[in-house]
């Protein structure tokens, strides 16, 4: 250990959980500035749940049915954050929209991963609207949060050419190897205090 403090981050996600695998694994090396205090989901039964397990991370299921509206699903869950001493949201896989309060309790401290190129093919269903349109290069974008869904100032992209014959299934796994390596660097740039935000701009700092 270096003896730097480690950034406490909540993972939210919804599912398979393999972008939180990734920040998982990385942040048991010594030297990794964030630690993952929280899992948190919307849905219980996840495969992410059982990530979060293996890792002796606590998992917190916050249901989506069980709040009567977003704004309350959004104070459950940044309560269930800030419960655990978390000091930003990263979404991996996580399916629900968060109401503002979730960036006025976490300002500039929510970042998200998309598998397309923003501000193209922002939503549900990315990887699939990338091919119906027929691009050539498709990615993964990382960004803040901000009130708009997929919009906010991106923090890093890279591409992913489109084959011919690619089906969503095959995009989408090619993108998430590019998702699994990068992710956890910009976890890590995030956390040791190296992101620098001006208006739409980020700017990496430091080595
Ligand atoms: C990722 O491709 C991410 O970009 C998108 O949802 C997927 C989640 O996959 N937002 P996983 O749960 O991390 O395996």
């Amino acid at each position: 250990m270096t003896g730097r403090p480690r950034t406490p981050i909540a993972v939210l996600v919804s599912g398979s959980g393999s972008n939180l695998q990734s920040i998982l694994d990385a942040a048991a090396g010594a030297d990794y500035p964030a630690e993952v205090v929280v899992v948190i989901s919307d849905r219980p039964g996840v495969k992410a749940l059982q990530r979060a397990a293996a890792a002796g991370v606590p998992g917190v299921v916050v249901a989506w049915g069980d709040y009567p509206d977003r704004d309350a699903f959004t104070v459950a869950v940044c309560d269930a954050a800030v419960a655990h001493h978390a000091e930003a949201l990263i979404l991996a896989g996580f399916m629900r929209i968060l109401a503002p309060a979730a960036l006025d309790r976490f300002p500039q401290r929510i970042v998200n991963i998309h598998p397309a190129l923003l501000p193209s093919f922002p939503g549900a269903h990315g990887v699939a609207e990338a091919i119906a349109h027929g691009v050539k290069l498709s990615g993964v974008s990382v960004h803040f949060v901000d009130a708009e869904v997929d919009h906010g100032p991106i923090i890093l992209q890279e591409s992913v050419p489109v084959r011919p014959d690619d089906t969503e299934e095959t995009l989408h796994a090619r993108i998430q190897q590019v998702e699994h390596r990068v992710y956890p660097e910009v976890v890590a740039a995030f956390a040791a205090g190296r992101l620098r935000v001006a208006g739409r701009h980020v700017h990496w700092e430091g080595p």
